[in-house]
């Protein structure tokens, strides 16, 4: 485990967190090397022995240093803009393991993406795929392609991360998928190497992952009748983690069914985790600074807010809140919100804490989808991120000044 309590303090690794919070202020991410290196294993470990790509998710935690720490355990990387190729790039990553994933990738990005020889794109659409044959016509090379299948299948999640429905924007449905495959098999300059498909993120229930896959399988075998051969198989990412309570599968349950249906069909398998890799690799370290009673809350005001941790606002998302420290103080019931000015800004309702003003807590879960969706709404800096490993930590993004967030900015000639 990577965030333990010794002698009631909590650490990160072998760091103390409050030693952290003092050193590097608050609020203020901290990563776990160990935890992040072990999650990946665990996708490594349950695909040995088959050709297999695990590519991160950059989009859940697109810091350098996490991109450097899993491409140098192996990890190929799953993208969404050419923004996060630059990071790829810039963390040392191999452009050869990435895939493209994403409903508008503009013709400069499948440009870049093509000089540096990305393993695959992962089509979304007709327009797309005609787009994709003139940009690598122009450059003369073969483009890579897997076709993004919308199975139409309920992931039963959260409905603002559910993308594998018939009304989601995602993806192509099963026919018309057919019809796509049949096109780009007729292009001069698409490779037609894959199919793909992701139905949804903080999955529990791995039945819907099945019967998407079952429907992939029904197409590579129809097209493998019509003499297309698809070489890879893409399930994307979405395994769900506990936040609370919930019964994610276990990676290696989920690989190895996956494995089963496969059966001697000759297919390399393709993943795109985020969550299950960083989401539990993370903590928010905030400080309280005012406890303020009415008559109908007690709110603990800590300097976090949902400018610098979204989840809870945007989704309703249930994360675990927990003081670093012991505490004098009775436990009770406590709001905890932040000094943005929205009614929205919470972290956790009802949360049973012995705090105290100075407290510092620590919000778990934070690793995956958490500075990523930051903002600098009312002006607030982004947080710094900091990275443990074992009892050294590193500093692996600066907070930002108002410097900073003013740059860029002009006032109108006198
Ligand atoms: N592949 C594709 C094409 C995706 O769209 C996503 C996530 C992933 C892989 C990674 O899925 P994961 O393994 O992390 O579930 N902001 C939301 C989550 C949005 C997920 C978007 N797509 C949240 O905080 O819950």
């Amino acid at each position: 485990m990577a965030f333990t309590y010794r002698k009631q303090h909590l650490f990160a690794e072998d760091v103390d967190c409050e030693a952290l919070a003092q050193q590097y202020g608050t609020p203020c991410y901290v990563y776990s090397r160990k935890a992040m290196e072990s999650a990946l294993e665990e996708y490594h470990k349950a695909l040995k022995g088959c050709e297999h790509l695990v590519c991160y998710a950059v989009k859940a935690n697109s810091n350098i240093a996490v991109l450097d720490i899993l491409a140098r355990c192996g990890a190929g990387f799953d993208i969404v803009s050419v923004g996060e190729l630059e990071r790829v790039i810039a963390a040392g990553g191999d452009p050869g393991k990435v895939v493209f994933s994403g409903v508008v990738k503009r013709p400069d990005e499948m440009r870049r993406a093509l000089q540096v020889g990305i393993r695959c794109f992962n089509v979304e659409s007709e327009a797309e795929l005609e787009v994709l044959q003139a940009v690598a016509a122009q450059l003369q090379v073969q483009a890579p392609v897997s076709v993004r299948v919308n199975p139409d299948v309920d992931a039963g999640t959260h409905p603002y991360i559910s993308t594998g429905l018939r009304e989601n924007k995602f993806g192509v449905a099963t026919d018309a998928a057919m019809a796509l495959l049949r096109r780009a098999k007729t292009l001069s300059n698409i490779d037609v190497t894959g199919l793909d498909c992701h139905i949804g993120s903080q999955l529990i229930d791995m039945s819907p992952l099945l019967d998407a896959l079952q429907q992939l399988l029904l197409m590579v075998d129809t097209l493998e009748a019509e003499g297309i051969h698809i070489r890879h198989l893409d399930l994307g990412g979405g395994i769900g983690v506990r936040y609370r309570d919930e019964q994610p599968p276990a990676v290696a349950d989920y690989i190895a069914a996956v494995r089963e249906a496969l059966g001697d069909r000759d297919l390399a398998l393709v993943f795109e985790p985020g969550r299950s890799i960083v989401a539990n690799a993370g903590v928010l370290l905030t400080r309280v600074h005012y406890l303020k009673e009415t008559d109908a809350h007690s709110f603990a005001l800590v300097d976090a807010a949902m400018n610098d941790f979204i989840r809870p606002a945007l989704y309703q998302a249930w994360v675990d809140i927990q003081p670093t420290g012991p505490s004098d103080a009775e436990p009770r019931l406590w709001n905890v919100v932040g000094p943005v000015c929205e009614t929205g800004d919470f972290l956790g309702k009802d949360r049973e804490l012995a705090i105290a003003p100075d407290t510092l807590l620590a919000i778990h879960g934070a690793g995956a989808y958490g500075f990523v969706m930051s903002s600098n709404y009312n002006t607030r800096p982004r947080a710094a991120e900091v990275m443990i490993d074992g009892d050294s930590a590193h500093l692996i993004r600066e907070r930002e000044t108002i410097e900073d967030l003013l740059r860029g900015e002009h006032r109108l000639p006198q």
